[in-house]
C-alpha cells in the first residue's frame, strides 16, 4: 500500500522455522497423491504462499475457500469463477460449523480421477489416494482436518510402506488424509499482504502498531464497505479524512474518552479489530480476483 493510502506498518516477522518446515513438505510431497491448499477466503490472495506451486511438485491441487462464513458471498463468486477460467475448481468451507465440508472427499475424487483410472487399470482400484493439508497459520488447516477426518478418525495403522510416524486418516471414498497440515509461511510481497494477514488476526497484534492497523483498516473498509463504518460506527466516513481521523470519530461515537477529553485511541483500535475479527462488521473480503493478477 502506498503512503498516501495508509500509515507504513513496522511489520517485522521472524521466519525461524520455515526451512525445517519446507523440508518437512518436500518430504511428505513424495507420500501423497494430491494436495489441499487452504486459504482464508477473506483474503485468498494474501493467505496463499506462492512456493505452493513449487512445492507441491505438480500434484493435482485442491483450494479450499475456508472460513467463507466470515467472507462476502459476492466476491467469493468472483474468485469461483476467477478460478474456473483456468479449469480450478475450489471448494468453498466454513470447518467451523462443518458447512461445506461434505464437498471435500467428492472434491478430491473428482481432482484424482485419472490417478483412479490408472489404478484401476493396473487392478489396484481399492489402492487408498493420499493427500496431505496445507496452508500458512490461522486458515483453519486443523479445523477442516478433524471435521473431515470426523468419526472416521480411524488412522489407518501400520501398513507396510508407511513411514514410520506417519500417521494417516482414513476419511472413506478410498482417501486417506496426513494427519498433520504442512505449515506454510505467509510472504510478504508488499505492506498490503502484512496488513491482510495482521487484520485477519493470523499475525499476532503484538508485532504490529494497532493504532496504525485499525486506522489502515477504516481506510480499507471506506475504500470498500463504507456502509459497515456507517452501520456499526454510525457515521458516514469523510473522503478526505485520514485513518486516524476516522479512528478518532468512531472513538467519538462509542465515547471512548480519555481525561482531558482526547479519545482513547488505544481502545477504540482493539475494539475495531476485535469486532472486525469477530464478524460484527458482517462479512468482508477483503481481496478481489484482480489482486491476483
Ligand atoms: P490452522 O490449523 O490453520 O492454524 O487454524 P485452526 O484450525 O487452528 O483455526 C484457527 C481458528 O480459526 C480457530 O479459532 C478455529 O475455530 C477458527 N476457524 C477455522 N475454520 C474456520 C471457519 O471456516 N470459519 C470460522 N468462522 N472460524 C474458523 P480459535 O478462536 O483459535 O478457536 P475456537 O475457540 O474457535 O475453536
Amino acid at each position: 500500500m502506498s503512503e498516501e493510502n495508509g500509515y507504513a506498518l513496522n511489520l517485522q516477522w521472524f521466519p525461524g522455522h520455515m526451512t525445517k518446515a519446507q523440508r518437512m513438505i518436500e518430504k511428505d510431497m513424495k507420500l501423497v497423491d494430491a494436495v489441499c491448499e487452504v486459504v482464508d477466503a477473506r483474503i485468498p490472495v494474501s493467505s496463499r504462499n506462492p512456493d505452493i506451486e513449487r512445492l507441491s511438485a505438480g500434484k493435482p491441487r485442491l483450494i479450499v475457500f475456508n472460513r467463507a462464513d466470515q467472507a462476502d458471498p459476492a466476491v467469493t463468486a468472483l474468485w469461483r469463477e476467477h478460478f474456473k477460467k483456468s479449469g480450478v475448481r475450489i471448494l468453498e468451507t466454513d470447518a467451523k460449523s462443518g458447512k461445506g465440508v461434505q464437498g471435500f472427499a467428492p472434491a478430491v475424487r473428482e481432482l484424482l480421477r485419472e490417478k483412479r483410472e490408472q489404478y484401476a487399470a493396473k487392478g489396484q482400484g481399492s489402492r487408498p489416494l493420499r493427500l496431505m493439508v496445507l496452508g500458512i497459520p490461522n486458515v483453519g488447516k486443523s479445523t477442516l482436518i478433524n471435521k473431515v477426518a470426523g468419526k472416521k478418525a480411524a488412522a489407518a495403522s501400520d501398513r507396510p510402506g508407511v513411514t514410520r510416524g506417519k500417521q494417516w486418516i482414513s476419511i472413506g471414498a478410498g482417501l486417506e488424509l496426513l494427519d498433520t497440515p504442512g505449515i506454510l509461511w505467509p510472504r510478504f510481497d508488499s505492506q498490503t499482504v502484512g496488513e491482510n494477514l495482521a487484520f485477519t488476526g493470523a499475525i499476532r497484534d503484538e508485532i504490529v502498531d494497532r493504532e496504525t492497523l485499525a486506522a489502515n483498516l477504516l481506510l480499507r473498509l471506506r475504500a470498500c464497505y463504507p456502509d459497515r463504518i456507517e452501520m456499526r460506527y454510525k457515521f458516514a466516513p469523510a473522503p478526505e479524512a485520514t485513518g486516524v481521523e476516522l479512528l478518532e470519530t468512531a472513538a467519538g461515537k462509542r465515547g471512548f474518552l480519555i481525561s482531558g477529553g482526547e479519545c482513547d485511541l488505544e481502545r477504540m483500535s482493539a475494539v475495531l479489530l476485535d469486532e472486525f475479527r469477530g464478524g460484527l462488521l458482517g462479512r468482508i473480503t477483503l481481496e478481489k480476483p484482480e489482486a491476483a493478477e
